[in-house]
C-alpha cells in the first residue's frame, strides 16, 4: 500500500482517489501521526497544505523514517518541504501561480516521467516558489515560470514535484501517479471491487462468526451496499431495520423495502410516521428537527433492535471520508459546524453493541463499484444523497401531514421528470423545497393565494462544494406546469440559482 501524509490540503483526499483509481490500496495519515512502515507500505506522498513552508507554524514532520529508505514523492508543499528543509530555498512567488500551465519535461528518461508527453498541461496552486535546491537535486521538468517544476534527489527515490496531479486538469498527473506507485513504489494493482469483496467477505465470516449483527437501512447507497455484503457473509445473522419516518419520498418506503426483500435481505420495515409528524408538530427551528428526527430515530430502531435476541453487533454504513483522521483539524482546528448532521448517533453505547463498519476503508465511488460488483440494482446504486432527516429539512417552518403530501407529490413530478429527460445522472443531488410563503396567482377566472416551492438542482464531488445545474429552460417550463396544474395548494415554482458557498445545498 501507499501511505499520503496529509499537510491538510484540500486535494488529500482527491490523491488518495486518483491511486485508488489505478487498483492500489492508500491510506491518509496526518502528518504528525506517521503509521508504522511495515513491509505493506511500498512508498509515501506527501500532501499539499494551506501552509507556507516558511510560517512557522507550518507542519514538521520528522521524515527519517522515510526519505532515503522509502520511495517518496512530494506533492506541492510536499516538494518545497523537501527543497526547504534540506538546504535548498522558498520565497514567496513574484506572482501567485494558479491554475494551467505547460510543463517540459527536462529529463524524459526518468522513472516518474516515463510516457509523459513534453509539454503537457499541468495545474499549479502555490504562492510559494522553490528558489534553489541542495546538489543532489536533479531538476526532471519545468514551467515557464517555474524552473524546479519536478525534481529528483539523486542517491534516494524521491521525487518532488510542485504541481497537483491528482486534479483533473494536469492532463498527464494519471500517468505521473502511476510510474509512481506503480512503477517506482512496485504496489501490484490488485485492489479491485472483486479483491475487497472476497477479502471483506472472508473477514467479516471470521469477526463475525455465528454472531447476529443488527443494520439500519435508510435506502441510500452506503448502508444497502453494507448490507448486501454483510449478507453474503453471513446471511440470515443480518437482521436489518427500515424505519418510515413518513419524511421519506413519496412512495419510496414501500418501494424500497420491496427491493430489499428482493435481494434477499432480512429486513423488517417500521412505519413511524405518526411518532416522528407528531414529535415535529409546531417545530419551526432547522437544528431541533435534526435532534428531534435523531432522537426519534434512535428510539424506533431500538425498540425494534431489542426484539432481536442475542443480538451482538451494530453494522453502519461509514465511509472513508467520515472516518480519515484530517490533518487540516490538527493545523486549523476542527472546521466551524456549519449545520449538524443527525443519522444514527448514540446506539451503541445504550444497547452495549459492537460496531461493524464493513466500508469503513472505502470512497463513495468505490462503494458504488462494490455495489455493481455484488450485483445491486444500478438505479439503486446510482440513486441522489438524500438527508438523514428527510422532506423535514425541506418543508421550510413547521410541519404538519398536509405540507408532507404536498412536498412529495412535487417531489416525484420534479425526480421522474429528471429520469425521463434523461438528466437525473448528470444531476448530484436534486429536490424540491416547500416555502412558507404565499402568493397571489390566477387560475381560471378565480384569484388563487397559495404556496410557493423552489427547485434546487445540484454539481457536486463530494457535496462539500456545489454549484448550481444548469437544467434546460424547456425541462424547467415542462416542470414548472406540471407541478402546478397537478398539485393542489401550489400555484408557483422558482428555480435555485445559488451556489455553495455561500449558500448550502439545503435550504435548512
Ligand atoms: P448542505 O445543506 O450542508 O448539505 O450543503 C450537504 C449534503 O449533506 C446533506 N445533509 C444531510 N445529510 N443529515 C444527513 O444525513 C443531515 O442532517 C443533513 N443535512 C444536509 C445534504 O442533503 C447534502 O447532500
Amino acid at each position: 500500500k501507499i501511505v499520503i501524509l496529509d499537510f491538510g490540503s484540500q486535494y488529500t483526499q482527491l490523491i488518495a482517489r486518483r491511486v485508488r483509481e489505478l487498483n492500489v490500496y492508500c491510506e491518509i495519515h496526518p502528518f504528525n501521526k506517521i503509521p508504522e512502515l511495515d513491509a505493506s507500505v511500498r512508498g509515501v506522498i506527501l500532501s499539499g497544505s494551506p501552509f507556507s513552508v516558511r510560517d512557522e507554524k507550518a507542519p514538521k514532520p520528522d521524515l527519517t523514517a522515510i526519505k532515503g529508505r522509502l520511495p517518496l514523492l512530494g506533492v506541492c508543499y510536499g516538494a518545497q518541504y523537501l527543497a526547504h528543509f534540506y538546504g535548498g530555498e522558498v520565497q514567496s512567488a513574484p506572482s501567485r501561480e494558479y491554475g494551467r500551465a505547460m510543463l517540459t519535461v527536462v529529463e524524459p528518461s526518468d522513472p516518474l516521467m516515463q510516457g509523459v508527453p513534453s509539454p503537457t498541461q499541468v495545474w499549479m496552486s502555490h504562492g510559494d516558489t522553490i528558489t534553489s535546491v541542495p546538489d543532489t537535486y536533479r531538476v526532471i521538468a519545468s514551467t515557464e515560470d517555474v524552473r524546479y517544476a519536478a525534481f529528483r534527489i539523486e542517491g534516494e527515490r524521491s521525487w518532488g514535484i510542485q504541481f497537483h496531479p491528482e486534479v483533473y486538469h494536469s492532463t498527464d498527473g494519471i500517468t505521473l501517479l502511476r510510474n509512481f506507485v506503480v512503477g517506482i513504489c512496485g504496489c501490484k494493482q490488485d485492489w479491485t471491487p472483486e479483491s475487497f469483496v472476497e477479502t471483506t467477505v472472508r473477514e467479516l465470516r471470521e469477526k463475525l462468526g455465528d454472531d447476529r449483527v443488527v443494520l439500519g437501512l435508510s435506502g441510500g447507497v452506503d448502508s444497502s451496499v453494507a448490507a448486501v455484503l454483510l449478507h453474503r457473509a453471513i446471511g440470515k445473522n443480518l437482521y436489518c431495520i427500515f424505519v418510515d419516518s413518513g419524511l421519506l419520498r413519496k412512495n419510496e418506503f414501500d418501494s424500497v423495502l420491496e427491493s430489499y426483500k428482493g435481494m434477499g435481505l432480512n429486513v423488517k420495515g417500521v412505519k413511524a410516521h405518526d411518532r416522528f409528524l407528531g414529535d415535529l408538530a409546531g417545530v419551526t427551528d432547522p437544528e431541533k428537527k435534526r435532534k428531534i428526527i435523531g432522537r426519534d430515530f434512535v428510539e424506533v430502531f431500538n425498540a425494534e433492535a431489542k426484539q432481536i435476541e442475542n443480538v451482538k453487533w451494530l453494522a453502519q454504513g461509514t465511509i472513508y471520508p467520515d472516518v480519515v483522521e484530517s490533518a487540516s483539524a490538527s493545523v486549523k482546528g476542527p472546521a466551524a459546524m456549519i449545520k449538524s448532521h443527525h443519522n444514527v448517533g448514540g446506539l451503541p453505547e445504550e444497547m452495549h453493541l459492537k460496531i461493524v463498519e464493513p466500508l469503513r476503508l472505502l470512497f463513495k465511488d468505490e462503494v458504488r463499484r462494490v455495489g455493481k460488483s455484488l450485483g445491486i440494482d444500478p438505479q439503486l446504486l446510482g440513486r441522489h444523497p438524500f438527508p438523514g432527516p428527510g422532506l423535514a429539512i425541506r418543508i421550510l417552518g413547521d410541519i404538519t401531514p398536509e405540507k408532507v403530501e404536498i412536498l412529495q407529490n412535487v417531489d416525484k413530478i420534479y425526480i421522474d421528470a429528471l429520469r425521463e429527460w434523461g438528466l437525473y445522472d448528470q444531476v448530484w443531488q436534486a429536490g424540491a423545497i416547500l416555502l412558507p410563503v404565499k402568493s397571489v396567482g390566477v387560475m381560471g377566472d378565480e384569484r388563487t393565494y397559495e404556496s410557493c416551492v423552489a427547485l434546487r438542482a445540484v454539481a457536486s464531488t463530494d457535496g462539500m462544494t456545489a454549484d448550481w445545474v444548469h437544467l434546460p429552460y424547456d425541462f424547467l417550463a415542462a416542470v414548472s406546469n406540471d407541478i402546478i396544474n397537478k398539485v393542489r395548494g401550489v400555484n408557483r415554482v422558482v428555480y435555485d440559482i445559488s451556489s455553495k458557498p455561500p449558500a448550502t445545498i439545503e435550504w435548512e
